[in-house]
């Protein structure tokens, strides 16, 4: 509903696209496929097909010799006699080249297997983490990342994507908050087509796109107490009006593949879910691609209690539409027996192997299944120079500035000291953020060689690490140790800081302090960091706080006490230099928070667009109101929130006209203005109230939004159009659809400051 417009950073992604794109090939045309696949499919046997359904990962050297014993040789066995469909984690060209070997030379029919992997942001040029890149509110760029991060993965054997994660989140306490893009459905659903267009690009056949995923399906991000896997327990109304959109935006983006999730939703796992899978997906929706169980999550439907035993999962599963079973065994070791008894109709299985295998023949695995294993374009483009070009631009594009007093940003780059402090000031890996793909550790600039590149030997450099923040091994799968005791290097990092003109103070989380399983209950400063930081500021109070994170944290004190405030994310492979791009105003950041920052963790789940009650907020100090005796409501940075180091005028809000007719488009404009002394981003958000409802309304909904560029003095007008179907939601009468009445539209440059009008549908 957008304007387009053309900037000329759009022309230069445009101009990067191009020219890393390999020639393309076309994809065949769907009724070739659909009897390609019939075709297919009459020649199997009822094993074969459900091979076809079967993944597993690369816990075993599949390339490697055969296995002599145990469960690795049953499933090199099975690889080579047709039973495996697809596997994950196989990396490399010629890893994925060998292990395709062992199904198409060995296995009767020869069909390729899928490789999938979780090429979450990028492949070995790592990109922001997704959380922080949807801060950029730039859908080219992140169309972009994911173009390349499908470019590197498919160069080295990679068919398949597991993502987008397109979950919303409203909870800072779930770990994985920085997987998806942050808690509105409009802002996700936008991000999610973006991330799915550019994992798949224009052609599927060609040897440089790669099959995207949308999951996890669905409301995995709505956990209860923010604690990874837990229970979900949301109505129809959140369901379909919060969770859904962005799964619905990916399918229609074309996605191929959606993954199920682990939660039950108000008692059923959506694994086990029909109503999810058959009648909305592939029902309502028409998706025509196929769904991937999550790991292990036909298993989990016996400890959920659902299922007596695997066999009974497996019938469950295969009933509610779960295609692909990701290293469960329920399908490859009990379908066969359930279709001989009756319990499981044939004609399930072959739906899901008709799905499996178009994507097959979609990514042109029949032409040739090895055309992805190609070594040398593996060498070549895997970590590309210009892939971490555009690193460096996404990152930069992805802080966002939340506080400047003074102002103390941007520093110069001129004679003096600047001390550079806190655990996370040299941490190179870091910044590589969770799901890091093959990102090779400590392999990202870190803000401290970041800093020393930008400013030579101009500035002198003083480091100080001041406290550790992790301690021992850092792993994706255990559990990171936090020093909550050693203070011994504050006094040093104190003297630095005291005897510097200025303090740079890198604080935050480490790297695998978010992401999957990292569920926290508080989200502060974790460790000793708080006491470097008041320290640190007493000692100089010219400090600016970096921030790395992967989550909102709490950070009230610091906000209070701080003068300036850079959120940065875990930026990935470019970190460093994106930061020093915008400490030194080299890049002038125009980033905004798609998610709220909140003044204390007992707030969460947190989120602008929440509804009104009956007892909204009132100016007196009678307490019988929705509220917090002990403090404000209000988050402490609002979703859609960011400075800049100019400043931005909003005037003039015009709307075409007073009442519409449900044919009728209302034109909405806004004038904005550079009114500071630096070309700079803003961010034009659009929201919408729907005042009253047959159910009630979000008190606020973004509809639209453009990022525009302003030189000192530049002023432009900014057009939104809105139609009926961007009103619609799911109303009481069940059913997706607009209704007339008042509503208020207002824009601004965030959920908090904006300017409104009313109009009226008709
Ligand atoms: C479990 C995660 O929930 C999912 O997102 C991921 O794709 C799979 N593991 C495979 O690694």
């Amino acid at each position: 509903m957008l304007i387009t417009r053309c900037s000329t950073l759009l022309v230069l992604v445009s101009y990067f696209l191009i020219s890393v794109s390999a020639p393309a090939s076309a994809t065949p045309a769907t009724a070739e496929v659909a009897e390609r696949v019939e075709v297919l499919l009459k020649k199997m046997t009822l094993q074969e097909k459900i091979g076809q359904l079967n993944q597993y990962s690369s816990t075993f050297d599949v390339t490697g010799p055969p296995p002599e014993d145990g469960a690795g040789l049953r499933r090199y066995e099975q690889i080579r006699t047709g039973q495996v469909g697809s596997m994950l984690n196989v990396l490399g060209a010629d890893a994925t080249r060998k292990a395709q070997a062992l199904a198409v030379e060995n296995s009767r029919l020869g069909i390729p297997m899928l490789f999938g992997y979780d090429v979450i942001h990028g492949y070995r040029t790592i990109f922001p983490v997704p959380l922080g890149e949807t801060a950029s509110w730039d859908l080219t760029t992140i169309e972009a990342t994911a173009r390349v991060a499908a470019i590197e993965a498919a160069a080295a054997g990679i068919h398949w994507t597991f993502a987008p994660m397109v979950d919303i989140s409203r909870d800072a306490r779930w770990g994985r908050i920085m997987e998806g893009a942050g808690e509105d459905p409009y802002l996700g659903a936008r991000v999610a087509a973006a991330r799915v267009h550019g994992f798949q690009g224009s052609d599927l056949a060609a040897n440089d796109t790669i099959a995207a995923c949308a999951k996890h399906f669905a409301a995995y991000g709505l956990a209860e107490a923010g604690r990874d896997y837990n229970v979900v327990d949301i109505s129809m109304d959140t369901l379909h009006n919060v969770v859904l959109p962005p799964f619905r935006a990916a399918v229609d983006a074309g996605v191929l593949t959606v993954m199920n999730s682990f939660n039950e939703i108000g008692g059923t796992p959506a694994t086990a879910n029909s109503y999810l899978q058959r009648d909305l997906l592939k029902g309502q929706w028409g998706f025509d691609g196929f769904v991937v169980s999550d790991w292990g999550s036909i298993g989990e439907l016996v400890p959920h209690g659902i299922a007596e035993d695997l066999e009974h999962a497996a019938t469950q599963a295969i009933h509610a539409g779960s295609d692909m079973d990701m290293e469960s065994s329920a399908y490859v070791t009990h379908l066969s027996a359930l279709v001989e008894s009756g319990e499981v109709d044939e004609a399930l299985i072959d739906d899901a192997v008709r799905r499996i295998l178009r994507v097959k023949f979609l990514l042109g695995l029949f032409e040739d299944p090895y055309r992805y294993s190609d070594s040398e374009r593996e060498s070549r483009l895997v970590s590309a120079d210009e892939h971490h070009e555009l690193a460096r631009v996404a990152a930069r594009k992805s802080i966002v500035l939340l506080k400047n007093d003074g102002p103390l940003l941007p520093l110069a780059k001129k004679s003096g000291t600047l001390a550079v402090i806190g655990p996370l000031a040299a941490d190179k890996d870091s910044p590589l953020g969770s799901w890091r793909g093959t990102g090779v550790s400590d392999s990202a600039v870190s803000l401290l060689e970041g800093i020393e590149a930008a400013v030579g030997d101009k500035i002198e450099i003083q480091y100080a690490k001041g406290v550790d923040l992790g301690m021992g091994e850092r792993s994706f799968i255990r559990e990171l140790q936090i020093n909550e005791d050693d203070t011994s290097g504050i006094a040093g990092a104190v003297a630095l800081a005291r005897n510097a003109d200025r303090v740079v103070l890198a604080l935050g989380e480490e790297a695998f302090q978010s992401g999957e399983g990292r569920s926290q209950a508080g989200i502060g400063l974790r460790g000793v960091q708080q006491q470097l930081l008041e320290a640190v500021l007493k000692a100089n109070p010219r400090t600016v706080v970096v921030l790395m994170n992967g989550r909102p944290l709490e950070i009230s004190w610091m906000a209070e006490h701080a003068p300036a405030i850079l959120e940065t994310w875990h930026l990935g492979s470019q970190a460093g230099h994106a930061i020093a791009d915008v400490l030194f105003g080299d890049y002038n950041p125009g980033g905004k928070l798609p998610v709220s920052f909140p003044r204390h963790v007992g707030q969460e789940p947190l989120y602008y667009n929440h509804r009104s009650t009956g007892r909204p907020a009132r100016g007196d100090d009678l307490v019988f109101w929705s509220h917090y005796t002990d403090i404000p409501n209000t988050p402490l940075f609002p979703f859609g929130f960011g400075l800049s180091y100019t400043t931005f005028e909003f005037s003039d809000l015009e709307l075409s006209a007073e009442t519409v007719g449900r044919d009728d488009r209302l034109e909405v404009a806004v004038t904005v203005r550079n009114t500071g002394q630096r070309t700079g981003v803003e961010v034009v958000q659009f929201y919408v109230r729907d005042l009253i409802g047959s159910v009630t309304r979000p008190i606020l909904e973004l509809k639209g939004f453009e990022r525009i560029e302003l030189e000192p003095g530049g002023v432009e007008r900014v057009l939104f159009s809105i139609g009926v179907e961007d009103l619609a939601f799911y109303t009481a009468a069940k059913r997706w659809e607009t209704e007339s009445g008042v509503f208020e539209v207002s824009v601004g440059n965030s959920s908090v400051n904006r300017q409104s009008a009313r109009f009226t549908l008709e």
